[in-house]
Order: structure tokens, then C-alpha cells, then sequence
């Protein structure tokens, strides 16, 4: 592996320090990690802000709602807030954070495949702008709060549109056979007239996500067009104007040199080319399309800084290089075989040409970060950077063997910003 090859998988501005060490918005890693700890979040405020600027110009303004459960922090609220872009939120506690970070409200879509009645009243209470529905109990549940609260609620009803999505299975959600959403068919449109007849709800269309790390944009033309199909037919059956659909998250986004992910642009100009051209084709105005980025927002903007400790050979077998975190701030490798780049963040323009197995700290056999990547010879106390670590992984860590969650620091133009400080071992009982 070479430099110019990590390039494809770092931060778009990772560079190389007047050191040689590798740098990220201005800022040498190596003096970060001593700053603050590894293993270190580090986000690339630059690109984060970029990928979000692309997907506004691409969608259009009030078009894009980034999914906070890929990575939130009230920090990151309000970085979201000032590029014009709402947000999904999937539960209570993301609707809290991001409201603590000074979101505005009416810029948010609450989802979920089983929210509470107290989940919907603190939306409803704090003046969501739109509510995605999940099911015919969350619609009744819906219909009797905003009738106790009288208030009104925007309401998307969410589809499964029946597209197979091409990626790990546990990260599929538009078959048929899933917990979320209505299959196509008579029990969507008798939810969809439902909604229609409350006088409280205002349903507004409808939503797909039909799943995520999707590399091949064809799934989305499909499932674009099967939703618009539904949409005219909801519009005829209800008379109702239906201005919106919202098609989801889900472009993927390259881990390893090799990944060849879509563009945000191709993916807004198949999406729009499929929703004008269906639209067309059934004799239905064109509705907007919005759409809710999580992974290719903030995925490969950041990456983890680690610094390796035991170097431990099996003679005919591999090379195990031990880092100061594993599983606990990464699950990814562990739950979805997800694959990753390291590189030495010390001397990333090095020969990498010594097969190693990256192993996390955790109690666990299967705390492996990353399997065959290639480093130099590494000594124990050496700082290791993996890419593109943004997505899901400081939001899926876990206290695992009392493990501290990293800090999260934000760099631009050399300075940098702590979105969420280390947990501290007294973190670790405030609870108990
Ligand atoms: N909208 C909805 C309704 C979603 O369920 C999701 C992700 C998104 C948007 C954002 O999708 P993205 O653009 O990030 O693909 N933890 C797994 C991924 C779970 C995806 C959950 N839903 C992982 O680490 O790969």
C-alpha cells in the first residue's frame, strides 16, 4: 500500500506533515494523539461540511435530513444546523441531543419502527417537522395524541418497497420481510386513507429506505420508481396532494483503496432521473424528493487513532499487532465482517508491506479490528490511524470490560475542536 492509495480511503484533507507524520485539517495526528489520548475520533471538519454542502446542492435546500445515528453530538447539531440541513432522528434520546445542541425542531423527521407514546409526545411537543410512520398501531397512537394535544403532525408514511439492496443483510431494510414499514399493497393504502381522514394528521407522502453501504445506485432507481408508482396511486385514491418522498439513506462509501462507491451526484441524478421519468410514465405530478444521508456524510471525514502496543508473531501463521481499543469503539468489524485501512500515522509514507492482523484490546477472540492489512514493522507505542471510521463507530461503542469511550476531536485549519471529551474511569460508575 502507498500513500497516494490511502488518499482514496483519508480524509479529503489528510496530508503529510512537515514531519512526515500524517496530518488532518491542519493538524499533525501524532500530536493529537498525545494531546488527547488514543484511541481519538479525529473529524475532518472540511469534508464533513463538503459532503453535506453536496447533498444540499444536489437535493436542494430543506431536501436533506441527515441520520443522526450515524454520529451526534450537540457539537455536531449545530455544525449540521448551519449547513441548511434538517436531521433524522430515530429515537427520543437523538431527538433530545440534537434539540440539547440547538436544532431547530421543525427541521427534524422523527423515525422508528416502535416509538413510544412518550417518544411521540415529546416530538409532537417539540414541534418536529415531520413524523415518518411506521405502522397502523403508531398511526392510532398518533391520531388520539395529536387529538389530546391538538396539534397538527406532518405525517410520511414509510414503504418497503420490495428492492433487494445488494449488502450485508444486516443492514437490508426495503424487502418485504422486515420489521419496518408497510409492504405495498391494501394495508398501506387503508393506513394511507386513514391518515388522509384525520383531520390532525397532514399526511405529506411517503418514505423508503430500502438499506445501507450500498454500492450499486441500481436499487434506488428501483425502488424510486416502485414509490412513485405507490404515490399516484395513493394521490387517486385520497385526492390528496402528496408533495414529497423521502427515498432514505444508504450510498456507500469506500473503506479499503479498492471500494468503488457511487457519488452523491450520481446518486441524486439517478434518483431524480427515475422519479421524473415514473412520473411521467403513471400521469403524476413530480413530487419532491428528499433524502436522509448517514455514512457518506461522515464516514470516511474521520477516522481512529490508535496506538499499538503487543506485536506478537505465530510463526506460519500471522503477525497480530494489539491496539489500545478494538470492539468497543469500533463493533463493525465484529457485527457485519466490515473491512478497514490502517496505515502508521507516524510514517504513512513508508513501505507498507508486512501483513498484520490489527487485534483490539477487548476479552474477546473475535476483537479483531482488521484482518491481513498491510504496515510497516511496527514497534510497540506507535501511533495507527484506520480510515474512514465516522460512520457508526463512535455511535455503536460500547463500555465493553469498562472500556472509556474515546474523545471525538474536531480539526480545521489547524485547530481543533473536542466534540466529546474521553469518558474518565469515574464516567464509568456515575450510573451505579
Ligand atoms: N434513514 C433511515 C430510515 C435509516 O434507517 C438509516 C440507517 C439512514 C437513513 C442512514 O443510512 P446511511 O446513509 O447511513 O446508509 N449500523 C450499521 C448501519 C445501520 C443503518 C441503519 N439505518 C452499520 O454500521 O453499517
Amino acid at each position: 500500500m502507498s500513500w497516494s492509495e490511502f488518499q482514496k480511503v483519508l480524509p479529503q484533507t489528510a496530508a503529510l506533515s512537515s514531519t512526515g507524520a500524517l496530518e488532518v485539517g491542519g493538524c499533525d495526528t501524532i500530536q493529537l494523539a498525545h494531546e488527547f489520548g488514543t484511541p481519538l475520533y479525529v473529524m475532518d471538519l472540511a469534508d464533513v461540511r463538503d459532503r453535506l454542502r453536496r447533498y444540499r446542492d444536489a437535493f436542494g435546500p430543506g431536501n436533506v435530513f441527515y441520520g443522526a445515528k450515524v454520529f451526534l453530538t450537540k457539537g455536531f447539531a449545530q455544525i449540521v444546523a448551519a449547513e441548511d440541513v434538517g436531521m433524522d432522528c430515530v429515537a427520543g434520546g437523538e431527538l433530545y441531543v440534537a434539540l440539547q445542541g440547538g436544532f431547530p425542531a421543525e427541521r427534524i423527521a422523527l423515525h422508528g419502527n416502535n416509538k413510544s407514546e412518550a417518544e411521540l409526545r415529546e416530538a409532537l411537543d417539540a414541534g418536529v417537522g415531520r413524523i415518518v410512520v411506521d405502522s397502523v398501531h403508531e398511526l392510532e397512537l398518533l391520531r388520539a395524541l395529536t387529538d389530546e394535544m391538538d396539534v397538527v403532525a406532518r405525517v410520511l408514511l414509510r414503504i418497503t418497497p420490495g428492492v433487494e439492496a445488494h449488502t450485508h443483510d444486516y443492514l437490508v431494510t426495503g424487502v418485504e420481510d422486515t420489521k419496518f414499514g408497510f409492504t405495498i399493497g391494501d394495508v398501506a393504502m387503508q393506513a394511507i386513507e386513514m391518515a388522509a381522514r384525520s383531520e390532525r394528521l397532514d399526511l405529506v407522502g411517503l418514505h423508503s429506505h430500502i438499506g445501507s453501504q450500498i454500492f450499486d445506485l441500481k436499487p434506488f432507481d428501483e425502488a424510486a420508481r416502485k414509490i412513485v408508482r405507490f404515490l399516484a396511486e395513493a394521490r387517486r385514491t385520497t385526492n390528496l396532494e402528496l408533495p414529497e418522498i423521502d427515498l432514505g439513506g444508504g450510498l456507500g462509501v469506500s473503506y479499503l483503496s479498492g471500494d468503488e462507491a457511487g457519488s452523491i451526484e450520481d446518486l441524486a441524478k439517478i434518483v431524480h432521473e427515475a422519479v421524473a421519468s415514473e412520473a411521467e410514465a403513471v400521469g403524476t405530478d413530480v413530487p419532491t424528493v428528499k433524502v436522509e444521508p448517514g455514512r457518506s456524510v461522515v464516514g470516511p471525514a474521520m477516522l481512529t487513532l490508535y496506538t499499538s502496543g503487543v506485536v506478537k508473531d505465530v510463526p506460519g501463521a500471522r503477525r497480530y499487532v494489539a491496539v489500545d481499543g478494538g470492539m468497543s469503539d469500533n463493533i463493525r468489524p465484529a457485527l457485519y465482517q466490515a473491512r478497514y485501512t490502517f496505515l502508521s500515522a507516524l510514517r504513512p509514507d513508508v513501505p507498507h508491506d508486512r501483513a498484520c492482523t490489527i487485534a483490539g484490546k477487548l476479552c474477546e477472540t473475535g476483537d479483531i479490528l482488521a484482518r491481513d492489512v498491510l504496515l510497516p514493522d511496527v514497534e510497540p507505542g506507535e501511533i495507527l490511524a484506520c480510515a474512514a471510521t465516522g460512520a457508526y463507530g463512535y455511535s455503536m461503542a460500547s463500555n465493553y470490560n469498562k472500556q472509556p469511550r474515546p474523545a471525538v476531536v474536531a480539526v480545521f485549519g489547524g485547530e481543533k475542536h473536542v466534540l466529546a471529551r474521553r469518558e474518565t474511569y469515574e464516567d464509568l460508575v456515575r450510573l451505579d
